[in-house]
C-alpha cells in the first residue's frame, strides 16, 4: 500500500513531482479553496505531513491514526505540541542552518531601517512632504560602531553578530545560557549579563527560541533596563516580548524604537505597533526568500522521506519516539 503525503504549505508542486509514483500525494493549494477545510478532509489519510506555519495539536492530528511524521518548513517548532506527538510517537523535524544567513539579514534590514528611520522618510518623500530640507527632529541614529547586545548567541545570533562586527565595527555583547569562546574570539564577543546587556547595548535582539523560560523573557522590568536610546529587534518568535510592555514603553519613550518581524498572534490585521513612527513592521518574513524557503522545503523533503522510509531524519526534533529503532 502507498503512503499519502499531504503537503500543507510552502512546497512548490514541482518538488513532489518525481514521488508520485511511490506515494499518494495531496497538495493544499489555495486553488482549491479554504485551506483549514483541506487539511480536516485529508488529514485522515496522512502518514506523513510537510508545510509550515501551521498549529498542529491533538485536536488537529486526532484522526491521523497513520501519521508517522510531521516535516516542518521552519526551524522553529513552538507551533507542535511536542508533548501530543510523543505521546502519539509521532516524529517531527525542523530546517535548521539553510535560514541562518537570510534571518540575520533580515535583522539587520530592521537595524538600519529602525535606526535611519527608512520607512518613515521613505512614506514621507512618497507623500509629498519633501519640499525643504529634513529638519532635525528627522534625524536618524548611527549603526556603526555602537553595541550590539544578542541575548542567545546561537547561528542565528552569530550570523547577526558577525554582520554588526565585521560589516559595521559594532562592539558585541552576549548573554545566554553558555559562552561562545570561538565567537568571543572571532568578533571580540564579550559574554555578559542579560541585565548588562540591557543597560549598555544600543541594539538589543533576542535570538532565542520560544519556549515555557523564554516566553516573555523581554517584559517592563527589561525594558526599564534598556537605555532610552535603545532599540529592540524581534526576529524570534512574538510571545518572548511581552508586547503590552513594549506598547508602553515605547509609548513612554523608554526606549528609542523598535524593529518587529513576530508578534503575539500572528497574522496581525491591526495594532497599536502599526501606527507608531518609531517602530518598523514586517510579517514574520525572517526565512522568506524565494531561495531560503526554497532550501528549507529541500531540506524538509529529504527529512520527510527519511521518515517514511525507515530511516532516522536528519533533523528530528524528538528522537526519544525512535527508542531506539532507527
Ligand atoms: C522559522 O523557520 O521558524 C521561521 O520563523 C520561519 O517560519
Amino acid at each position: 500500500m502507498k503512503k499519502t503525503i499531504v503537503a500543507f504549505s510552502r512546497v512548490h508542486p514541482s518538488m513532489l513531482l518525481p514521488y508520485e509514483e511511490k506515494y499518494n500525494i495531496i497538495l493544499l493549494t489555495p486553488e482549491h479553496g479554504d485551506i483549514d477545510a483541506q487539511f480536516r478532509a485529508a488529514i485522515h489519510k496522512a502518514h506523513g505531513l510537510i508545510g509550515g506555519n501551521r498549529r498542529l495539536g491533538k485536536v488537529e492530528l486526532e484522526s491521523a491514526k497513520n501519521l508517522e511524521i510531521i516535516s516542518s518548513i521552519s526551524v522553529g517548532y513552538d507551533n507542535y505540541d511536542l508533548d501530543y506527538l510523543n505521546s502519539r510517537k509521532i516524529m517531527l523535524t525542523n530546517t535548521p542552518d539553510v535560514l541562518n544567513e537570510t534571518t540575520a539579514d533580515l535583522a539587520f534590514a530592521l537595524i538600519l531601517a529602525t535606526a535611519r528611520r527608512i520607512p518613515e522618510l521613505d512614506a514621507w518623500v512618497k507623500e509629498g512632504g519633501w519640499t525643504k530640507s529634513i529638519d532635525e527632529s528627522q534625524f536618524g541614529c548611527d549603526v556603526h560602531g555602537k553595541a550590539l547586545g544578542i541575548i542567545g548567541l546561537g547561528k542565528i545570533g552569530a550570523a547577526i553578530a558577525r554582520r554588526g562586527r565585521l560589516g559595521f565595527g559594532m562592539s558585541v555583547l552576549y548573554s545566554g545560557n553558555s559562552r561562545k569562546p570561538d565567537l568571543e574570539q572571532e568578533l571580540g564577543a564579550q559574554y555578559v549579563s542579560q541585565e548588562v546587556l540591557l543597560r549598555t547595548s544600543d541594539f538589543v535582539c533576542p535570538v532565542v527560541p520560544l519556549t515555557s523560560k523564554t516566553r516573555g523573557l523581554i517584559g517592563t522590568q527589561e525594558f526599564a533596563q534598556m537605555k532610552q536610546n535603545g532599540i529592540l529587534i524581534n526576529i524570534s518568535r512574538g510571545p518572548v516580548v511581552d508586547e503590552e510592555a513594549l506598547i508602553k514603553a515605547l509609548e513612554a519613550k523608554a526606549i528609542r524604537g523598535a524593529g518587529l518581524d513576530v508578534y503575539v498572534r500572528e497574522p496581525l490585521p491591526d495594532s497599536k505597533l502599526f501606527k507608531m513612527r518609531n517602530v518598523v513592521t514586517v510579517p514574520h518574513i525572517g526565512s522568506a526568500t524565494e531561495e531560503t524557503r526554497n532550501a528549507m522545503a529541500a531540506r524538509a523533503l529529504g527529512n520527510l522521506l527519511m521518515g517514511l522510509e525507515g530511516q532516522r531524519p536528519r533533523d528530528l526534533v524528538n528522537p526519544e519516539v525512535l527508542c531506539g529503532n532507527r
